[in-house]
């Protein structure tokens, strides 16, 4: 079966193209570096040809409601539309645990994502899932000096690798509505993953811990962030994925 994977060269989408050669199935990725922008619909119904299914992990990195919600607009209803032209019978997309609880700009993003999917009129799951473990280093990616402006944050981080072996049964088996939220083996704090990454050859910064204001902070700080009831869990924790990443490095 072709699948159509929107984000198939990012962080946890190369994953679910190699999970679903494995299996046997034909990704198409649809990506800026492949011809296609989910934004503007360029190249769109061309890629589309064929295709049956659709697993949504495409990606903006902001913070920025104003640049989120129509990022996440744009490339729903783009993919939507192409989808129900050529029948799509199974449209997934991978959202994040808590983004009702904690309201900053890029979940109001998410949550649009979300809706367009629900109100769209091709079959659905949406899987949310927890931080990647790898959510420690895009943490301090976000800012180059030598100090790092952590957010006091329990998270129940998970493999990215974990995320997308269940995109891939999902996507593979009927349309499921919200599906159970997945994460990982272990809560973590946010500052402490940080802490650690040197250990695995990142570079050492200060590490400054703050509790961002308002209900989205306590909400971030409390369980905001971790699954609100039963769902598959992962079995990698950060440890493991850590002591892995080291002996990857060399
Ligand atoms: N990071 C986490 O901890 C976490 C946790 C749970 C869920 N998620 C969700 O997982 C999803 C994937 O995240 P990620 O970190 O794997 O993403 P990522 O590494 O940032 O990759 C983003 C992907 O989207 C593609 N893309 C971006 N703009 C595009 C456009 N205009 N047209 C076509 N393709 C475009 C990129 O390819 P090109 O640059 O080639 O276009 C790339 O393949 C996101 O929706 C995120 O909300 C993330």
């Amino acid at each position: 079966m072709r699948v159509a994977v929107a984000g198939g060269t990012g962080l946890v989408g190369r994953h679910v193209v190699e999970q679903l050669s494995a299996a046997g199935q034909e990704p198409v990725v649809l990506a800026r570096s492949r011809g296609v922008d989910l934004v503007t619909g360029t190249g769109l119904d061309a890629a589309m040809a064929g295709v049956e299914a659709v697993v949504d992990v495409s990606n903006v990195t902001t913070m920025s409601r104003r640049k989120a919600v129509p990022f996440f607009e744009a490339v729903g209803g783009n993919l939507l539309d192409a989808g129900a032209r050529v029948g799509v019978r199974h449209h997934v997309v991978l959202s994040i645990v808590g983004i009702d609880r904690v309201g900053h700009g890029y979940y109001q993003g998410k949550l649009r994502q979300e809706e367009r999917v629900k109100d769209g009129r091709v079959p659905w799951t949406v899987l949310r899932a927890t931080q990647f473990h790898e959510f420690a280093q895009q943490t301090c990616d976000r800012g180059p000096g030598p100090v790092v402006v952590v957010p006091r944050m329990r998270t129940q981080p998970v493999a990215a690798r974990e995320v997308a072996q269940h995109l891939v049964e999902l996507v593979l088996g009927p349309a499921r509505g919200m599906a159970p939220e997945l994460a990982g083996p272990r809560v973590e704090q946010l500052v402490d993953m940080v802490r650690a990454l040197p250990r695995a050859g990142h570079r050492r910064r200060l590490v400054l811990p703050v509790t961002f204001p308002g209900p989205a902070g306590a909400a971030m700080a409390g369980d905001g962030q971790l699954p609100a009831g039963e769902g598959p869990r992962g079995s990698r924790t950060f440890e493991e994925w850590l002591a892995e990443s080291v002996a990857r490095e060399g």
